[in-house]
């Protein structure tokens, strides 16, 4: 199993990681982001955001659930994601209510689920999961390690 380990020491280094990262996928990819509350996970995002050139301000979609971003990759081809934070569900019941499983089937998107042990058994095919883990005593640093699960499609 392939796994890579980073060291943050702010969230332009997180963003900057998730820049990295975005080279590596390709449209359909599941990515589930684990961490605590403040993190960095939409940070994250963020950079990969940067890296597809999407022109919105990517706010935290702790509020909203679901946002979708429309940016390209360095071809030129044009490439949405969804970003995805479950925080705020409570039961398995509400993730039918936002369309979740319709929204990982989609092939031609790039999906980023915050909180992703709020789908429970709903989440499935991931394709890499992010940890970014804060350290005691060290405010801004963070150990990022990203783990590529592979794919069977
Ligand atoms: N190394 C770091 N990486 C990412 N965020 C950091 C870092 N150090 C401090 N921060 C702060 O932590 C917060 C992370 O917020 P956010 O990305 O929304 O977290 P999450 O989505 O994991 O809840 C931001 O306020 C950011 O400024
Ligand atoms: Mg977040």
């Amino acid at each position: 199993m392939e796994a890579d380990s980073y060291h943050s020491y702010s969230e332009e280094e997180t963003r900057a990681i998730g820049k990295r990262f975005a080279e590596k996928l390709s449209p359909g990819d599941i990515i589930t982001l684990a961490g605590d509350l403040g993190a960095g996970k939409t940070e994250f995002v963020r950079g990969v955001c940067e890296y597809f050139s999407v022109h919105d301000i990517v706010s935290s979609p702790t509020f909203t659930i679901m946002n979708q971003y429309i940016g390209s990759n360095p071809h030129d081809d044009e490439i949405a994601l969804y970003h995805i934070d479950l925080y705020r569900i409570q039961e398995e019941k509400e993730l039918q209510e936002i369309g979740f499983s319709e929204c990982m089937s989609d092939e031609h998107v790039i999906k980023f689920v915050e909180w992703p042990e709020k789908a429970g058994s709903e989440m499935r095919n991931i394709d890499w999961n992010v940890l970014i883990k804060t350290m005691p005593d060290q405010e801004e640093e963070r150990l990022i390690n990203i783990e590529y699960l592979g794919k069977d499609r």
